[in-house]
């Protein structure tokens, strides 16, 4: 394993009734930009709830980010929190609004063009507002972790940032907040979740006893509890499960001082720029057809995961290899998200042209090797035809 820093300073309060705590965690007389969606925290009460904790502190709202939060909509939340002068910035919601705020924090004493902030992936932010979260979609892992991926519609990107400043503060996880989320949000957590611990696990043997084995753990779980919660959605028990699964998923641990693979994720930020659709349906698009085509590289990988998260011991190393990965397809085919892109009604043409705008960024060696070209991106996407 590789040296490294591991820190991640977010105070997470998980459970029942815990908002009530953002009380302690945001100061007294704190000028807060309450930073929300499209209107589901106001039908399920969270707002509510959110509000009486902040009690009479200064509170601005913003409504209105969007799934696959819009830079333009942020850049106006940006203006408020200067006009205001705002201090604090609490994100109430799913995923999206979390990494909004994260931009909106970043963005709102940024010197230059905050475009920058994302087209350097983070390079050039110089510090941000402190955040806290309300996390109310467990998927992302956004709400202990310093990323965020911001899309501008206007010009067809999605692009991502990581800086410290931008851990939340501190993250309120109560599962009940979760129950109101329809059946397609559910499944879209479990599978980027679950896409998550395989890009920091599915690579090449780095003998790292504790990550592997935390990231086998996770995986377990979220084909074991993701089903449980789709089929009852109000069981505690299994929602919380996945909400801190999730978690766990992206919030550094299991990464730390292992090669990572992140392809799948950056060719799929591109299937959303282009055609729309969730965050999680891209990457069950592209996920079982990239282990398909980087099955040699990642052999060693598959074997081990094969064997200790779907238990496959019988037959042929190949044999074994072709389970893993056809067990990784059909886990996601049976929570609702399809994997190819005919399923989406997307023509096979995106592939060279995906290929070529991630070529434009510099994207040209992809993986935990570098072996992801645009060429190999390409013959993915046609693989997922
Ligand atoms: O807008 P509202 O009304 O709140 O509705 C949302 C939205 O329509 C709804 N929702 C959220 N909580 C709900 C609820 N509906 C009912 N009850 C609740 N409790 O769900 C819809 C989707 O929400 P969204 O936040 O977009 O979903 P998700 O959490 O999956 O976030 C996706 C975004 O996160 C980025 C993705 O690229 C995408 O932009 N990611 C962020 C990462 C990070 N920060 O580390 C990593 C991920 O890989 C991912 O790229
Ligand atoms: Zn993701």
């Amino acid at each position: 394993m590789e040296n490294f820093t591991y820190h991640n300073p977010t105070r997470i309060l998980f459970g029942r009734g815990q908002i009530a705590g953002l009380a302690q965690e945001i100061p007294a007389g704190a000028r807060v930009l309450l930073l929300a969606g499209g209107g589901s925290i106001r039908a399920n009460g969270v707002h509510a709830q959110v509000r009486t904790a902040l009690g009479d502190r200064v509170v601005q709202e913003f409504w209105g980010v969007e799934a696959n939060p819009d830079y333009d909509t942020l850049m106006r939340a940006v203006e408020l929190v200067r006009r205001e002068r705002l201090e604090w910035i609490l994100a109430v919601g799913g995923g999206s609004v979390l990494d909004g705020a994260k931009f909106v924090a970043a963005a709102a004493g940024h010197a230059g063009d905050p475009w920058e902030i994302l087209t350097s992936a983070g390079a050039k932010a110089t510090g941000a507002l402190p955040l806290a979260a309300v996390l109310t979609l467990p998927a992302t892992g956004s709400e202990a972790n310093a990323a965020a991926v911001i899309s501008r519609r206007a010009w067809r990107e999605k692009l991502f940032f990581i800086h410290p400043s931008v851990f939340p503060r501190c993250s309120v996880l109560d599962p009940e907040t979760t129950f109101s989320l329809p059946e397609r949000q559910v499944a879209n957590g479990i599978g980027d979740a679950f896409c998550h611990v395989l890009e920091q696990y599915l690579t090449h043997p780095a003998d790292a006893a504790v990550q592997d084995e935390f990231a086998e753990g996770v995986l377990r779980i979220l084909v074991r509890e993701g089903p449980r919660t789709l089929a009852a959605p109000r069981d505690y028990a299994a929602r919380a499960n996945l909400v801190w699964a999730a978690t766990w998923a992206l919030n550094g641990a299991i990464g730390a001082g292992v090669p990572q693979d992140w392809a799948t994720h950056m060719i799929g930020h591109e299937l959303t720029a282009l055609h729309g659709l969730d965050h999680a349906r891209t990457l069950a698009v592209v996920l079982p057809s990239l282990l398909e085509v980087r099955r040699e590289a990642k052999r060693a990988k598959l074997l081990q995961y094969g064997e200790r998260v779907w238990g496959l011991r019988e037959g042929s190393a190949a044999e074994r290899v072709d389970a893993a990965i056809a067990r990784t397809r059909a886990f996601y085919e049976s929570i609702g998200l399809p994997t190819t892109l005919g399923a989406h009604g997307i023509p096979v043409s995106t592939a060279p042209e995906v290929a070529r705008r991630l070529a434009a960024r510099g994207m040209t060696q992809l993986g935990e090797r570098g072996e992801v070209t645009p060429a190999v991106v390409e013959a993915i996407l046609r693989r997922a035809a």
